[in-house]
């Protein structure tokens, strides 16, 4: 486990408290908004026995969702420790400890590491990174059936908001910035690798997409 991930933009951005909020919240709620709309397409596909790579999975809400599904196993990656701590907490008070496995980096840290899993998903995570190609290029290669996405759209609104952020960070000395990716990119990375897109959904901010395998295309 390395000491400090090299997320940078990721790191001390969420905290202990944030993170208890979040499960607060899915716990009075649960699952909302372009989270649920992934997770209502993957399941549409059948998880059944299937296995789950959650990168950037925050407090493991769409882990939690397919293991209730029929899941096999999954595993999640994070760069915010506090993120792990809870969501590792979590699945154990839900008696999913041993189908269950979540570590502390980057997925880049410990790509070497991990098994391939069937789904591989991202849930407002390759905004963190202002090289997402790269991201989904690994992301690609673990990924054996389909990647779901949720992440910023490309619209004016967004990239104001994506300008603020910056100059606010700068100001406070943080390096947190909020990347927007063009379709183009997100889908080049992923089509190269042998997926084709379904698009699932949208927000006013986010877009919802899962990637599925074509057939014969396996690596
Ligand atoms: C905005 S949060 C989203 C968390 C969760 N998926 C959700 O929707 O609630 C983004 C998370 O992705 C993590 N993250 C960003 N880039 C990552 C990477 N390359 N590898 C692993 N985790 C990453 C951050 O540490 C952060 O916890």
């Amino acid at each position: 486990m390395p000491d400090k991930p090299a997320c940078e933009c990721c790191v001390n951005t969420f905290t202990t408290k944030e993170a208890e909020a979040d499960l607060k919240r899915y716990r009075e709620h649960g699952v909302e908004g372009p989270t649920r709309s992934l997770v209502d397409a993957i399941k549409a596909e059948g998880v059944e026995g299937a296995t789950l790579l959650d990168v950037g999975g925050g407090i493991g809400v769409i882990q939690l969702e397919l293991l209730g599904a029929g899941l096999a196993r999954s595993e999640s990656i994070d760069a915010t420790e506090p993120y792990v701590e809870v969501a590792r907490a979590e699945a154990e008070r839900r008696g999913y400890a041993d189908r269950t496995a979540h570590r502390f980096g980057t997925l880049a840290d410990v790509a070497a590491e991990i098994d391939a899993a069937d789904i591989v998903t991202l849930d407002k995570v390759i905004c963190c990174d202002p090289n997402a190609v790269d991201l989904l290029d690994v992301v690609a290669a673990k990924a054996q059936r389909a990647v779901g996405l949720v992440y910023p759209r490309v619209t004016w609104w967004n990239r104001l908001a994506s300008r603020i952020l910056a100059a606010w960070s700068r100001l406070r000395r943080d390096s947190l910035r909020w990347h927007l990716h063009t379709d183009a990119q997100v889908d080049g990375a992923l089509r190269a690798a042998g997926f084709e897109r379904r698009d699932v959904g949208r927000t006013f901010i986010w877009q919802v997409a899962l990637f599925v395998r074509v057939a014969g295309s396996r690596r």
